[in-house]
């Protein structure tokens, strides 16, 4: 099999296609690959012919990417729109792969079952939008009332939302980047210095609620972290794309829960030089005369 690297060095044009032609971290990744390979790697529409041959497609969050599935690698399209719906997502996972549910949150869509949560003595994480990122469209709501809202949720009935998710007490947060089924990267999320606090959650951590995804030592992630995050990857089947798990981990059991995947992670610094690196030592699914 021949890797990524090496189709490049033979010949072959990488084309980065991302979910839109303005994205950061693609052209982050388009950079560094330049740098690395010395050769012209170019960010692609996806809306333009992606017919030509001798081009490797590296899919960046794309869920309608009509291509040459044979010469695109990156997470598939299919797994892309699957996971951007967080209700479907859950759905899917629980019942293409019952035992899922020891990774991830409590979750349902009817309103009546997430009162009972918090009647139970549950915190519940209620999504106005399924589709949303940044925490947009969130809130927490315990017996005590609503702990969190989102900006452009203020005044809504946490009721009204979408899906309900039960709140995972977590004492960190990770995001564990998995590509062909190995962690190649772990980030803890830490409180940003100064984050101004009328914007900080502690409940929901993402950039803009005061968050950001440092350096970790791979000793230091436990291994139920890890080990939630793969079990869930192989639950879509094997990816020849980068896929970013949100991973809550508690110290007092040990216990790990998937939140989210992401297939089009931000990247920035040294996360885009271990991920630029891991694609092009990325074993290619097919041989290289197919590209
Ligand atoms: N059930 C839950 N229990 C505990 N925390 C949660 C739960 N659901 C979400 N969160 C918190 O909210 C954050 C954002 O949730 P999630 O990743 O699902 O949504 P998002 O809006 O797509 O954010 P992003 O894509 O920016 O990570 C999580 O990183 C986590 O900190
Ligand atoms: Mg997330």
């Amino acid at each position: 099999m021949t890797t990524m690297r090496e189709a490049i060095a033979a010949g072959k044009k990488l084309r980065i296609v991302p979910y839109k032609v303005g994205s950061g971290s693609a052209a982050l990744l388009r950079d560094y690959i330049r740098q690395e390979t010395r050769k012209n790697i170019y960010i692609l529409d996806k809306h333009k012919a992606l017919h030509e041959p001798g081009r490797i497609f590296l899919n960046w969050g794309c869920s309608n990417l009509s291509v040459n599935s044979y010469r695109t690698v990156g997470a598939a399209p299919a797994l892309v729109a699957l996971a951007a719906e967080k209700s479907g997502w859950f759905r899917y996972l629980v019942r293409e792969s019952p035992r899922s549910v020891e990774h991830l949150p409590a979750f349902t869509t009817l309103a009546a079952d997430a009162v009972a949560m918090v009647a139970a003595g549950k915190t519940v994480v209620a999504r106005h939008s399924t589709t949303s990122h940044s925490g947009i469209g969130a809130q927490v709501v315990s017996g005590d009332g609503v702990l969190y809202s989102a900006d452009d949720v203020k005044d809504q009935s946490w009721l009204k939302a979408k899906l309900f998710t039960e709140y995972f007490h977590k004492s960190q947060e990770y995001r564990v980047f998995v590509l062909q089924g190995r962690v190649i990267l772990t980030r803890r999320k830490r409180k940003t210095n100064g984050a101004e606090e009328q914007t900080y959650s502690k409940y929901i951590r993402v950039h803009n609620t005061g968050w950001n995804y440092c350096a970790v030592q791979d000793d230091e992630v436990p291994a139920t972290v890890r080990a939630a995050a793969l079990a869930i990857d192989r639950c879509t089947g094997r990816s020849n794309g980068v896929i970013a798990y949100d991973v809550g981990y508690r110290e007092r059991d040990g216990k790990a829960v998937v939140f989210e995947a992401n297939t089009a992670p931000g990247i920035v610094g040294e996360t885009v030089k271990i991920i630029g690196d891991s694609l092009l030592d990325m074993e290619l699914p097919y041989e290289l005369d197919v590209y």
